[in-house]
């Protein structure tokens, strides 16, 4: 099993389950409410976590109760946050999530009132013992440093950077990772209707690289760098009941599918069913075994 590092948020979610997503103006009665920890490269890593491989997190906590709660969760999920920054006051990253329990939909309004985990932060980490470095794609101007001190100082660790929104200068990234996992959201916002042309496009951006795109209910896609393009279906599960990290969950099976020496074909077929069978539940626990 191996040792990965992940950079990026930790959240705290307040999600209402709702039965349809409400008009604007309107009021309406949550059908369950539940607080949780999220943020996607906690997401991903309480997952690889559960796939045996040792976690740690590099990100910023404040020092009020909602932290506390956080840094509990990922401890319970043995994910290691001593790389951690806490900082005083502020307010961690709270999104509240409107979850349709009709379609399994989410929509969140974001929060956060807290500095973000820097260069100065990553740079004192000793990487030796780091198989695997895992992005957020946030914050470019830092996280382009950060990826580069990782090339230079940590070569034998692999880097995945994760493109999931799209923030000013985040193309800067592209070149400095090893496996670039971008979402429907991300091409769609710079206009793609698919994942194969997004990916046949930014390829000439980085040659080395694997470029990995999954499209929801259509499926994922990966184009390797000899030219290869994978796809696999996607595998939704009886009943959709809660998306709300989903792709924080398909990036972590690529991860473990790599890791686990599995040729790319092989990992976006385990990663698509992983996060499929992520959908069919609530919350992160219980996504080991047979289908990641
Ligand atoms: C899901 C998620 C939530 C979090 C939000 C942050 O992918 O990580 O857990 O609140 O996205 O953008």
């Amino acid at each position: 099993m191996a040792t990965v590092l992940g950079i990026g948020i930790a959240t705290l979610d307040i999600i209402n389950e709702v039965d349809g997503y409400p008009a604007e103006d309107a009021e309406v009665r949550a059908l369950t409410q539940r607080r949780a920890r999220g943020g996607n490269a906690t997401n991903t890593l309480v997952v690889l976590a559960q796939h045996g491989h040792h976690c740690h997190w590099g990100g910023v906590l404040s020092d009020e109760a909602d932290a506390a709660d956080i840094r509990g969760d990922l401890e319970r999920h043995g994910v290691v946050t001593t790389p951690c920054r806490v900082v005083a006051g502020g307010k961690v990253p709270t999104s509240y999530v409107t979850l349709n329990r009709r379609n399994g939909s989410r929509t969140i309004i974001h929060y956060r009132d807290l500095p973000e985990f820097g260069f100065l932060d990553f740079a004192v980490m000793d990487l030796a013992p780091f198989d695997w470095i895992h992005f957020e794609g946030r914050n470019p101007a830092e996280t382009r440093r950060m990826l580069e001190h990782a090339a230079r100082t940590a070569p034998g660790a692999r880097r995945s950077l994760e493109v999931e929104k799209p923030h000013e200068g985040i193309d800067a990234l592209l070149p400095l990772a090893d496996v670039l996992l971008f979402s429907r959201r991300f091409a769609q916002a710079r206009g793609y209707g698919g994942a194969p042309d997004l990916l046949a496009d930014l390829q000439p951006r980085n040659r080395d690289a694997l470029l990995v795109c999954a499209w929801g209910e259509a499926g994922a896609w990966a184009l390797e760098p000899n030219g290869t393009l994978h796809q696999s279906p996607a595998c939704p599960p009886p009943r959709v009941v809660d998306t709300l990290g989903a792709g924080d969950v398909f990036n972590a099976g690529i991860i473990h599918a790599l890791l686990d020496g599995a040729p790319v074909g092989q990992a976006i077929d385990r990663a698509g069913r992983l996060a499929g069978r992520k959908c069919g539940q609530v919350g992160f626990d219980g996504l080991a075994g047979d289908a990641g």
